[in-house]
């Protein structure tokens, strides 16, 4: 969808995640089941991961299933899967034309063996794209990479000095990945739901009452747009 928005190219964030809310509700307000909502919730995927790619995007964050969300119902968790595999091994051509870059965060011991499989081939068949980077949060919580990370670096040093904010950062899932610039959550919630909890330290929140599948690039752009209002001062004074 065109916009008419005109984004600083030189002010774009480097790492976008989203928090992408509202399927349920959506197909609630359709009369139509749940699951009605994820499917078009991976179609707005698709359509944001190629507007990012676009604009020109580094990182784009994907908050897909949380560690929380297995208290769903074993249908609606099973459905949600049943879509992620069936995205990775129908679309690897979609990302290969696009030169996108899949990666993962969140514990892949939790997930079904299948799916961390089609997780970790994606990853590797799409490694050596310099374009876009999407990184699927699935069976991700903020904490638990924390949680994550502490193991990590409990089993690689000895002095407790060297449990640093840099340490902790070295062992997260992608510690290679800049920290977010900018967090969108859709859905008129205003929470932070366990999403990139350390990386997030000093992103802007952009809050959107649109519900994800009804989002459109336009959206995106408007997101951006409001980013580049604000001013980032990392905790400093102002200038
Ligand atoms: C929130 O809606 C969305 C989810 C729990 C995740 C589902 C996401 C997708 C199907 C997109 C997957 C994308 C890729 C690239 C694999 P909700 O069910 O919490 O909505 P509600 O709050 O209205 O009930």
């Amino acid at each position: 969808m065109a916009s008419s928005v005109v984004l600083a190219r030189s002010r774009l964030p480097h790492h976008i995640g989203i928090i992408m809310d509202g399927n349920g509700r959506w197909a609630q307000r359709k009369n139509q089941l749940r699951t009605q909502g994820h499917l078009e919730g991976l179609k707005t995927a698709k359509r944001i991961v190629k507007a990012a790619s676009d604009l020109g995007i580094r990182y784009l964050t994907l908050y897909v299933f949380s560690t929380e969300n297995w208290k769903r119902t074993a249908e609606e968790v099973g459905f949600i899967m049943g879509l992620v595999k069936q995205h990775l091994k129908g679309e690897l051509d979609f990302y290969r034309e696009n030169r996108i870059r899949i990666r993962h965060t969140g514990d892949p011991k939790g997930l079904p063996p299948d799916i961390a499989r089609e997780l970790a081939e994606a990853a590797e068949d799409t490694r050596s794209f310099e374009g876009l980077q999407v990184i699927l949060a699935l069976n991700y919580g903020g904490r638990d990479a924390i949680v994550r990370a502490a193991q990590r670096l409990f089993a690689s040093v000895e002095q407790q000095e060297k449990i640093t904010e840099e340490g902790i950062r070295h062992y997260l899932d992608n510690p290679d990945i800049p920290d977010p610039d900018l967090i969108i959550r859709t859905a008129g919630e205003h929470r932070t739901s366990n999403f990139l909890l350390w990386e997030g330290a000093y992103a802007e929140y952009y809050f959107s009452d649109i519900l994800w599948p009804d989002w459109t690039e336009a959206d995106l752009v408007s997101a951006i747009a409001a980013y580049q209002q604000r001013e980032r001062r990392f905790g400093g004074g102002k200038p």
